[in-house]
């Protein structure tokens, strides 16, 4: 298969320095994030694994915690990952856990977990990259439900009155093995590259830049902010028109895609009586519920997947949904080829 982390096992890859299984496992993110994505990793994986030989380049566009790409890269089910965010303290994020990490592992290590950094990271308006992605990983880590931007407060609240405390999600050891691990990914050669753009225009991206890969060579996967609670989550939330907009992306999508979303009757819709260049579009019903978070309380629901995959296994899982898709395609048009070719901006360190 391709050049390897380490040595594969059983349960994953060893690397030095990294405990074995370390990126099979299944919550190996340094940041967090609401949803638990984790549940639905090895869906993702079946998928991936029944429809294409293990794809060359594995892109996540609106990345956030990477949990896919970094799970799929260490198990080999992917070769190498692409990695994008429109919010430049995550793209910052990933760019220096995978090309600078023992600088971020340093900084990480001293910097102290307190109410009065958490001030100053909540103030702070970094320009270069490094500081970016210590300010993302501080506040991933010390915030409410990890939310970067806005209204949550610190864990634990600003008198510490609470017996979870600031840093009680911020252990350092544990941090700096899962930077280590995505550095060691990168010094493998499995981190293709990590750009901050809007998800269209890192789809553009990957065409102009691996123009030799085949279509079924790619695999993208989505993860876009929650229709119900994603404006309160993240700093860029979608709206309807963002979500109409992603749905028209990908039904000129050529390359393989999943797409997943809460379950809501909104992008049911959007994606029904559809087909999409790479091929018709089905919906699964992923069984297990997952928890998002945002606010005081917690809801649990299903989960959507979407893609165009054309072989989907049955898998206790999921349920595929009767797609009528199949009877009503919308015709094809060259504007698959007419999206904007913004340049995508570099982090630079
Ligand atoms: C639901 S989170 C992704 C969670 C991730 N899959 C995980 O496992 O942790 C959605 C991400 O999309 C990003 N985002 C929002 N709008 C975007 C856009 N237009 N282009 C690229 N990224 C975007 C947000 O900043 C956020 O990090």
């Amino acid at each position: 298969m391709y050049g390897a982390v380490g040595t594969m096992s059983d349960d994953g890859f060893e690397i030095p320095g990294v405990p074995t299984g370390f990126f099979a496992s299944q919550y190996i993110s340094p940041l967090r994030y609401p949803g638990s994505k984790r549940l639905l990793v090895p869906i993702l994986e079946a998928l991936v694994r029944a429809n294409v030989p293990p794809p060359r380049l594995f892109v996540e566009p609106l990345c956030g915690g990477a949990t896919a790409s970094l799970r799929l890269a260490g198990t080999d089910t992917a070769h190498e990952i692409f990695l994008a965010d429109l919010d430049p303290l995550v793209a910052a994020f990933w760019r220096i856990a995978a090309f600078d990490t023992e600088w971020l592992v340093d900084a990480m290590q001293e910097e102290p977990v307190t109410v009065d950094r958490w001030g100053h990271w909540r103030k702070a308006e970094p320009a270069a990259a490094r500081d970016q992605a210590l300010k993302c990983l501080f506040l991933n880590r010390t915030t409410f439900s990890g939310i970067l931007h806005g209204w949550a407060g610190p864990i634990g609240g600003r008198k510490q009155k609470s017996p979870y405390k600031i840093d009680c999600r911020f252990p350092k050891a544990t941090l700096a093995t899962r930077i280590r691990a995505v550095g060691a990914l990168a010094s493998a050669g499995r981190v293709a590259d990590v750009v901050c753009g809007d998800y269209e225009a890192v789809l553009v991206d990957a065409r102009r830049r691996w123009p030799r890969l085949a279509d079924d060579e790619v695999v993208v996967y989505l993860d876009p902010p929650y229709v119900k609670k994603g404006r309160k989550l993240y700093g860029w939330a979608f709206d309807d028109e963002e979500h109409t907009r992603l749905a028209n992306v990908l039904r000129f999508c050529r390359y393989r895609w999943m797409l997943s979303y809460d379950d809501h009757s909104v992008i049911r819709a959007h994606y029904a009586h559809s087909k999409s260049r790479g091929g018709l579009i089905k919906q699964l019903i992923a069984e297990r519920p997952y928890t998002a978070a945002g606010g005081p309380k917690r809801e649990t629901g299903s989960e959507l997947i979407l893609t165009n995959f054309p072989k989907i296994p049955v898998s206790e899982l999921y349920r595929q949904v009767d797609s009528p898709g199949e009877r009503a395609a919308p015709a094809m048009s060259q504007a698959a080829d007419s999206l904007g070719d913004e340049c995508v901006r570099e982090v630079r360190a």
